[in-house]
Parts: structure tokens; C-alpha cells; sequence
């Protein structure tokens, strides 16, 4: 059997306390190691479908050492190539300095050193001076090929020609997330830093709900956000407990603020993530939450509550050519809140808006990373936002104030895991199993650092 599919299939649910060893966090022969064992083995998510609507379009995904070049080569055709020049091994398209990839259209490629040149789909179209070569040559002058395709709007890429298909690998988050249409949605934001932290830390500030009682202090006012965490295979997902008088189904990813009066609290709750965090919520939810103490009376049930709240936006939505997926409530509350794809993507889902994270290795420096994060939400046709890319140090100012709480944690804990009294994470059984689930996975595809029981006398 392929070793991945293996891998893949799910086991037992990590219900045991575990004991994360810190070599995958501030090793760097571990880091060196996750280039050929982890990032060339796995499915990456490398940029979204509508990026490159037009033939010729194209955009570069760079991962450590390997840059990717996913081309249109026909209205209904995507192909991916190393971006690497056959003949003395230039990168055949430049990543412009301090941009986070190369994008653009070309109707070939020509490589800016001795000039040969390529077609779309990669195929050879001029040597200069082939002649010289005497037909050796044949072969061994087209860009080599990378598997690509598209899953929820985003295109994927896998250096390794034996890997599992892509669907397969993403099982079952896939099937899950399906009726969501996330392929639909546009981004409001994406935004790129160089942080001082591994790329596993990035990743796990966002996995998981423990960590909001605390880092995030202004939510307590609002209510309880303890949540669930259950491996999935390869993948991880997140979700909320329901809050008391509710139907678990319904505590999917809008939440109501459940203190004092649900009408005066979901709309505070509303417009503090908008202003705060501009994450996890869209203008017309925010309004229909502050149109809720005039629409609802006092006294008003919670579930009640959060009926006419969605119900009310999604009129309002709908009004402007904004229709939001019918999604069976029982399924958008075990969907849960947030999907962590293996290795280093996350998607936080929700009916018509997603919050997503991911994070890359910034060289073998186990200490620092590339981190990224995007927010999309449902337009009305023809109305959806031209974005690009922007650069943004760690700061408040630039992200937003909630994303910087959880920032502020990454340095901290990248220099804290160092310590010689620190004995490894250990993660919270329930809460932070994704945390847990990610290791176990790692150490498959690294044969290095697996969980262990944590015992600590
Ligand atoms: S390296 Fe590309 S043409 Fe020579
Ligand atoms: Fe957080």
C-alpha cells in the first residue's frame, strides 16, 4: 500500500494527554529534514483559482528551495511546473524583490539568461542555437512537470509525482466543507508577515480555543469559548461548546453573545470583531445584529435570538445578490468552527464568510517563518474586491488588534521552548488535540518527535 495513503487513514482519537518533544519547534537539522521529508511529500495550498482567471496567467508558490510556476493554459485547464530553467538551472520567472510571489500573464516564457523559451504548457518552442547540441537535447528541454489541482477555489500543488491524489488526501475535511462553497467566496484582506517564530507555532496560536479565555480577555465579556478539538486523520477541526439553552447544531461559527440580554450582547460581540479584528463576520451580520433590540422583544430566547439574527442577514444578503449556501444546521455545528489541513493550512468556515491561516518555513531558520492570513466572505456579483498581497510587521496597526494578542504569544513561546526547564508541550486533551494530531502526523512523515504519553512523575 502507498506509505501515504497509511499515513492518511485515521487512527486511534488521542483521547490520552501527550507530551510534544521541542525538536520539530527549534531543531534545525529538523527543519533542514522537512524539506525532502515533509513540504516535498504533501499537498500545499499555493493560491486561489480566481487569481488567474485569463490564459497566460500565471503566479509562483515558493516553498525553502523550490519555486512553482501554476500557469492557465487554457480557460478550463491548470498546469504547475518547477520554475526552473532546463538548461543552466535559472528560475525562469523572478519573484519581484519583496513580494511575496511572482503573478502575471505571459503568453510564453522566456528565460531571461540565454533565451530559450517555453509554451504554456511547458513544452520547449526555441533553443537559440540548438544545432550546437547535435539533437542531445532531446528530451530534456521542457519544464519538468508539477502535480496541481483545485479543491474549495484554491489551487493545490505536490512535488511528489507518487503522492495520493489530492481529494483523497484531503478527506474527510473535503466532504465536510463541500456544502460551505467555499470556492465562492472572495477575499476581503490577505496579508503576509516574516515572523519570528516556527511555522508549527504560527499554526497552533490558531488551532485551537483555550488560549482566548486568556489571550483574548475582552471576549470573556461576551461569553464562555471553551471548544472541542478532534483529530480527523491527517486533519484536525475545531469547534465551539453550544452555549447553555442551546441546540448544539446551532453553535457553529456565528456566535451569540450569550451575557446579560443576547439582542444588546451579539451586537457588541458583532461590531467588536468587526472593528477589532475584521475577522469572522461580515457588514450585513453586524448590521442585522444591531437591528436586533428593535426587531426582537425583550426577553427573547437566545436560540430564538440567533434564528432571526441569521435568518435577517441572510434576507438582507440575499437582497443584494448575496445568497448564502443552504447548509443542514446539524452539519455546520459538527463541521465545527475551523478545519487545520495537514500540514500548514487552516480554513475557519462559516455559511458566508472564512478566516484562513497558513504559515511556511522563512529558510532553515527553525526560528522564523512566513505567516499568512486571509479573510473572505460572499460578494454580489461583479462587485467583489481586487486584492493583492500586503506586507505587514506583527504590529496592532497593521493586523488588527486581536490577531496581534495572538501574535504576541509566537516570540514568546519560540524562545520559552528553548529553556532548559521547559519538558516538552503538553497539550490540553480536549481542547488542543489538533495540537497533539499535528505531531503525531509530523513524526510519520519525519520519523522523528511522536507524542508520548505525558507522565510526569
Ligand atoms: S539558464 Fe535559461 S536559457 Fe540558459
Ligand atoms: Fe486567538
Amino acid at each position: 500500500m502507498n506509505e501515504q495513503r497509511k499515513i492518511v487513514e485515521a487512527e486511534e482519537e488521542l483521547e490520552e494527554a501527550v507530551l510534544i518533544p521541542v525538536e520539530a519547534y527549534i531543531s534545525e537539522e529538523y527543519a533542514r529534514a522537512e524539506r525532502d521529508r515533509l513540504w516535498r511529500k504533501v499537498w500545499l495550498q499555493a493560491g486561489r483559482v480566481e487569481e488567474i482567471p485569463e490564459v497566460g496567467d500565471y503566479l509562483t508558490y515558493e516553498i525553502l528551495d523550490d519555486s512553482i510556476l501554476i500557469v492557465r493554459t487554457a480557460p478550463d485547464e491548470i498546469r504547475a511546473f518547477h520554475n526552473v530553467c532546463p538548461h543552466r538551472g535559472r528560475r525562469l520567472v523572478d519573484v519581484p524583490p519583496g513580494a511575496r510571489n511572482a503573478r502575471g500573464n505571459r503568453g510564453r516564457f522566456v528565460c531571461p539568461y540565454h533565451g530559450w523559451s517555453f509554451d504554456l504548457a511547458g513544452r520547449n518552442l526555441r533553443v537559440p542555437h540548438e544545432e550546437d547540441w547535435r539533437g542531445a537535447l532531446a528530451g530534456c528541454k521542457d519544464l519538468s512537470p508539477v502535480r496541481v489541482d483545485t479543491w474549495g477555489g484554491w489551487l493545490w500543488i505536490n512535488l511528489d509525482p507518487e503522492a495520493i491524489p489530492l481529494r483523497e488526501y484531503l478527506e474527510p475535511a473535503a466532504t465536510m466543507l463541500d456544502p460551505f462553497h467555499l470556492e465562492n467566496m472572495r477575499c476581503r484582506w490577505r496579508k503576509w508577515g516574516i515572523f519570528d517564530c516556527n511555522w508549527k507555532v504560527a499554526m497552533e496560536a490558531f488551532c485551537e480555543t483555550y488560549h482566548v479565555e486568556t489571550t483574548h480577555p475582552e471576549f470573556n465579556r461576551f461569553g464562555s469559548f471553551r471548544g472541542w478539538s478532534r483529530a480527523q486523520g491527517l486533519h484536525s477541526h475545531i469547534g465551539y461548546e453550544a452555549p447553555k439553552e442551546m441546540d448544539p447544531n446551532q453553535a457553529a461559527k456565528l456566535r451569540l453573545g450569550e451575557r446579560g440580554d443576547p439582542r444588546i450582547a451579539t451586537a457588541e460581540m458583532q461590531v467588536y470583531t468587526w472593528e477589532m479584528a475584521n475577522t469572522n463576520t461580515t457588514r450585513t451580520l453586524v448590521e442585522a445584529a444591531l437591528r436586533l433590540k428593535d426587531e426582537l422583544p425583550e426577553g427573547t430566547p437566545p436560540a430564538e435570538v440567533m434564528r432571526h439574527w441569521l435568518a435577517s442577514a441572510r434576507a438582507a444578503d440575499a437582497a443584494r445578490g448575496v445568497i448564502w449556501p443552504e447548509v443542514d444546521p446539524e452539519h455546520v455545528g459538527k463541521s465545527g468552527t475551523a478545519w487545520q489541513i495537514f500540514p500548514n493550512f487552516q480554513i475557519g468556515h462559516a455559511v458566508n464568510n472564512m478566516l484562513c491561516y497558513q504559515a511556511r518555513p522563512y529558510g532553515y531558520n527553525p526560528d522564523k517563518c512566513i505567516f499568512e492570513a486571509a479573510v473572505y466572505e460572499l460578494y454580489p456579483p461583479g462587485e467583489e474586491p481586487q486584492t493583492e498581497w500586503q506586507y505587514c510587521e506583527p504590529t496592532a496597526e497593521a493586523w488588527c488588534y486581536v490577531l496581534s494578542q495572538d501574535f504576541s504569544n509566537m516570540a514568546a513561546v519560540q524562545q520559552g521552548m528553548k529553556s532548559m526547564g521547559f519538558s516538552g508541550a503538553k497539550p490540553n486533551p480536549y481542547m488542543e488535540r489538533s495540537v497533539a494530531n499535528l505531531h503525531r502526523n509530523l513524526a510519520k512523515f519525519m520519523g522523528t518527535g511522536a507524542p508520548r504519553r505525558l507522565k510526569c512523575d
